[in-house]
This record gives structure tokens, sequence and C-alpha cells, in this order.
């Protein structure tokens, strides 16, 4: 089983898949857990790009979608290989991350991205952690703001397209949860939808 969580910077992603994967272990499931972008040198240059203030243009819009498509593409060896072992795969995001923040850059379309990131597995369940801006830069204070991608008004943008994203992945099981809460109350939404107990 693939499940993919996702959302805005702050939502509390890393906090909730981590705990799902204990929940899940200790109910006797074997779980890896795992994030997208994954190899550090193909992150150290999308963070090259990203940590600077740059236009929001196609070429670094189709530069960035590249970097991460290619960083996926490596990290589905390993994804597979898990599947197979009968692994329940938690990723800490994936191609959604591309259909809401690089699909902001003008010139980067839904058709483009389709293209570069077709070939790959596609989740069994898709979670959208979903938490108002304010609550999400509150959280991103806290740690420290990085790069270009943690400002209020991207991440508004951001927050739009993931809030649209079951609109135009019609044939994925995606699933928008309130994670303005307790973290157990996400987890038990999410343990309900994919039928474990
Ligand atoms: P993180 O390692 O701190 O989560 O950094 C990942 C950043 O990269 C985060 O701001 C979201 C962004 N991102 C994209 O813009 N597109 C993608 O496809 C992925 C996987 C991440």
């Amino acid at each position: 089983m693939l499940i993919v969580i996702e959302g805005i910077d702050g939502c509390g992603k890393t906090t909730i898949a981590e705990l799902l994967k204990n929940i899940l272990e200790n109910k006797g499931y074997k779980v890896y857990l795992t994030k997208e972008p994954f190899r550090s040198d193909i992150k150290a240059i999308i963070k090259s790009i990203i940590e600077k203030k740059h236009d929001l243009n196609e070429n670094f819009g189709k530069a960035l979608s590249l970097l991460f498509a290619a960083d996926r593409q490596i990290h589905q060896l390993e994804i597979k290989d898990k599947i197979s072992k009968g692994f329940i795969v938690i990723l800490d995001r994936y191609y959604h991350s591309s259909y809401t923040y690089q699909l902001l850059y003008k010139g980067v379309t839904l058709d483009f991205l389709e293209k570069i990131n077709s070939s790959l597995l596609k989740p069994d369940y898709v979670f959208i952690l979903d938490v108002p801006v304010d609550v999400a830069i509150e959280r991103l204070m806290k740690r420290g703001i990085t790069t270009e991608y943690e400002r209020k008004d991207f991440l508004e943008k951001v927050r739009e397209n993931y809030l649209k994203l079951k609109e135009i992945l019609k044939e994925e099981k995606i699933f928008i949860i309130n994670n303005n809460r307790n973290p157990e109350e996400t987890i038990r939404d999410i343990l309900s939808i994919i039928g474990i107990k």
C-alpha cells in the first residue's frame, strides 16, 4: 500500500507521518516512511534556487519541476522494492507537490507536469493535511523560514491548489483532512479511511 501525505509547508505532515508509522507498526504492519525530495544532492540544487528570491517564470518552473521529477524517478526504485516486500509505504510529499507548487510558475502546465510524472506508481490514498495559512506560518516561524516557498502569499496560492487537486486528479483517492486540531484526531480519520482499526 502506498499512502501519500501532502499539504503546505508547516501543515504538520512530518508529525502525522511519524505518528501514523508508529501506530501501524504497533499494530504489526511493516512500515517504510520516506520523503521527497529524496536525494540530498538533488535537494541541494533545488534549495539553491528556492532559498533565493526568483521569478516564477517558465525557466525556473520547468527546471524545478524536472529536478523534483528526476529525484522522484530515482526514489521509485526504493519505493517499489519496499512495496514488493510487503511494506506499507508512507510518502511525505509526492508528485502532488509539483501539481501545487510548480504549477504556480508561468508556463508550467498540468500537461507538462503529467508528462514528466507519468511513469510513477499511483498512490492508494492521498491525504492532504489542511490548516489555515496563518497557523502554518506560525509553525514555520518557530523553526525558521528558509525558502521563498514559505512566504504567506505563496502558501495561500499553494493551499488553493491543494484544495482543487481532487478535481484535477479525479481518478485518485484524495482526502482533505483538517489538521488544525489534535494529531490523534487526524490519525483516527486516516485509519478509518484506509480501513485499519
Ligand atoms: P522540505 O524538505 O523542507 O519538505 O522541502 C521541500 C520543499 O520543496 C517544500 O517547500 C515543498 C517543495 N516541493 C515542491 O515544490 N515540489 C515538489 O515536487 C516537492 C516534492 C517538494
